[in-house]
């Protein structure tokens, strides 16, 4: 179990008390790791082939007399000045073409040859000077990989891959469709990277553009990770991988896929919303006026432990960075509210991260993250609130240490789907709709938020991944559906599965050509059904799903639920009709079906539904695949979650309310804080979580 901080000491060397102090508040705070030398470059070699390692040692070694574990960064996140100026190759070029300057972060051509020399030879120097070090226990490669760069290298580069790709032109020119418009390429070399100077209109091109760019950063991160191994192989490594709920700006682009499974652990930055008012699952219906929904924000961050958990095929994750109280970079950084970061920091444990890392130690004087929260903040008081609730935590993380909790895997039987290549294609796609409520990674949180919100322990799922080992999958709006995904979820069903499928499925193959037997394409036999048209509704327009006999035997228990954004007009051929359209040309059409097939069960939503239509649905089936069965006997109110992971179960409370929580009669369970039985009722203060150990 790591609990540490991402620390810079390098901006302290002028101040070697400060460094003295450090220490002495990490003991303070129960922490046990820190986070060196990811921006550290300009610090480590001042001129190109100079190296300054003295300092970094000191810290080492100081971190090590006092039990603190290192994880060691390279520092290809933000490049010295020298570098640039002498090697400007490795300085990005944007989709206009535009070199950038000097400045920021992230911000490094992954093909520049000038580039990789470079930092292969600092991360050899940093492996040769530390990687023998007691202290090293895990490498942290870069910060945050992301972005892309459309240089001539990248362009060379990426025609390289695409002819690996397709071998010939043609290959290539009916993979994009190129006749349309006449786009037909008759040479390698004229073909350029997406631009909105150039072109933008290619689905097949701009689709191809993404899986280079993961392709060429997957490369970059393989050779810093060789560079490393190369004196020491035993070291494992990660690289922090990130999801942001809001700004999608600052998704990373890339098929996390592709890049988590070469990673020795997966690890993530976390950064919730949390307290922020008006949350929804689908973008459009936030009404700023709303109140505060931190049980909703909390499935969302449950969506996204159990994603970087499956990245890793399901062993433990670490969370890498999080906030111990407020960012700088959210519209509004609000403060974690009393409770809250303990709550959010044993939620990512409950959900299989066998770490908790702040992303900062102490905030920096100067610069831009110097209103970032910090475990030390600047006026440096161990009675601070911030640095108390840190301390409470660290002492509850080493309790745990006992309860078979860090090690120890979930396993999941029910999974959603959720894929990049699917989402890529599907953002990008043109028509029915183009407004924000196309709505794809909104759509897999709601569906998630269906299975969590009852308690099912969850796996993500993606093209690639074994489908036989759960009982029931969600395939919510996969677009792209390779042909081989679609066999694999036959045969899923087949042998006994329960299949899910919405609106939106089985209508394109991987080079995002349409099946040219219709939608489901692949699936159509196995969900028994074919899809004529889609219908999508205007903002504030809304249909309905009528349930009769047939879906409350299903599990639905309302006689209608609302509809909106997405109604396909489907046609069974082998499917029963569960429920129908209740207005529009379409009335009485069907609007949910289940097929057997096999030993199993395919169930299509063919329309956009409000949620109690997915809670009541998944409901009977996690029922009758007995995954719901660790709930049992928990009657919680609302604003309440409860996970279980090794001995422990995690109680947490998302409300702003003080709850009372009555325990099962029939278990025994003792404190994790003290050495006391916990029987009949359990109070838990707003946002505050308590922790049983089962006896
Ligand atoms: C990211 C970076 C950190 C820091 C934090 C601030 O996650 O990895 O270096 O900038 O954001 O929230
Ligand atoms: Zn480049």
């Amino acid at each position: 179990m790591y609990y540490g901080c991402d620390y810079n000491p390098e901006q302290w060397l002028h101040e070697p008390a400060a460094l003295d102090r450090d220490i002495t508040l990490m003991k303070k705070a129960n922490i046990n790791s820190a986070t060196l030398g990811m921006f550290s470059w300009s610090s480590l070699e001042p001129e190109e082939n100079q190296f300054r390692f003295d300092w970094l040692r000191s810290v080492i070694d100081r971190l090590y007399a006092a039990e603190i574990a290192v994880i060691l960064g390279t520092p290809s996140g933000a490049r010295p000045h020298w570098l640039a100026a002498k090697y400007p190759e490795v300085l990005r070029v944007n989709a206009r073409r535009e070199q950038q300057l000097f400045g920021d972060r992230h911000n490094h051509c992954y093909t520049s040859p000038a580039y990789r020399t470079r930092i292969g030879i600092i991360n050899r120097r940093l492996a040769e000077e530390f990687a023998a070090h007691p202290a090293v226990e895990l490498w942290h490669l870069s910060n945050e990989y992301g972005g892309e760069c459309h240089c001539e290298n990248c362009q060379k580069a990426f025609r390289e891959y695409l002819e690996n790709r397709y071998e010939t032109l043609d290959a290539l020119n009916y993979a994009w469709w190129n006749t349309f418009w006449s786009k037909n390429i008759s040479s390698w070399d004229q073909i350029e990277s997406p631009s909105p100077i150039g072109e933008g209109s290619v689905h097949g091109l701009n689709l191809d553009w993404r899986r280079f760019v993961t392709h060429q950063t997957k490369d970059f991160m393989l050779y810093e990770r060789d560079c490393l191994k190369e004196v020491n192989p035993d070291i494992p490594f990660t690289t922090n991988l990130m999801m942001s709920s809001e700004d999608s700006s600052m998704d990373p682009g890339l098929n996390y896929w592709q890049l988590a499974r070469e990673l020795d652990v997966v690890s993530w930055d976390s950064y919730p919303s949390w307290h922020l008012p008006g949350y929804k699952m689908l973008a459009l219906e936030s009404d700023p006026t709303e109140a505060v929904d931190d049980y909703r924000r909390a499935s969302e961050v449950a969506f996204q432990h159990d994603l970087f958990r499956s990245l890793g095929g399901g062993k433990p994750f670490l969370l890498m960075e999080s906030t111990p109280s407020n960012t700088n970079w959210q519209p509004i950084s609000k403060l974690k509210k009393p409770g809250m970061n303990i709550t959010s920091s044993l939620q990512a444990v409950a959900h299989g991260s066998d770490s908790v890392q702040y992303f900062q130690w102490r905030k920096s004087r100067g610069s831009f993250e110097k209103f970032h929260g910090a475990v030390v903040s600047h006026r440096e008081s161990a009675e601070d609130r911030v640095f108390s609730e840190a301390a409470e935590l660290g002492a509850k993380l080493n309790k745990l240490e006992s309860a078979q909790v860090f090690g120890s895997r979930i396993s999941a039987g029910a999974a959603l789907y959720f894929d990049w290549e699917n989402r890529w294609a599907f953002e990008d796609s043109k028509g029915p709709r183009n407004d924000s409520r196309k709505a794809y990674v909104e759509t897999v949180k709601a569906h998630y938020y269906a299975l969590w919100s009852q308690g099912a322990d969850i796996d993500i799922v993606h093209s690639g991944s074994d489908f036989s080992v759960y009982k029931l999958i969600i395939v919510p709006m996969g677009y792209l559906m390779p042909e081989d995904t679609a066999a694999r979820l036959a045969s899923f069903v087949e042998a006994g599965g329960n299949l899910i499928t919405t609106y939106f499925t089985g209508m394109v193959n991987e080079s995002d050509l349409c099946y040219s037997n219709g939608t489901p394409g692949p699936l159509t036999e196995v969900l028994g059904i074919e899809v004529s048209e889609i219908d999508p509704l205007y903002p504030g327009e809304r249909n309905s799903m009528k349930t009769p006999a047939s879906g409350v035997s299903a599990g639905l228990k309302l006689p209608e639920y609302s509809l909106r954004d997405y109604c396909e007009l489907i046609r069974p051929q082998t499917a029963e009709v569960l429920a129908e359209y209740g207005a529009d040309f379409y009335a009485g059409s069907p609007a949910l079906t289940r097929n057997s097939y096999g030993r199993g069960q395919a169930f299509h939503i063919a329309a956009r539904s409000e949620d109690s239509l997915h809670i009541e649905l998944y409901r009977k089936l996690l029922e009758e695949c007995d995954l719901l069965d660790h709930c049992h006997g928990w009657n919680l109110p609302a604003g309440i979650d409860i996970r279980f992971r090794g001995d422990a179960v995690f109680i947490m409370n998302y409300s702003a309310d003080n709850q009372v929580i009555e325990i099962p009669e029939d278990r025994a369970y003792r404190y994790l804080h003290e050495q006391l039985d916990c029987s009949g009722r359990l109070e838990l203060p707003a946002y505050a979580t308590e922790v049983l150990i089962k006896e």
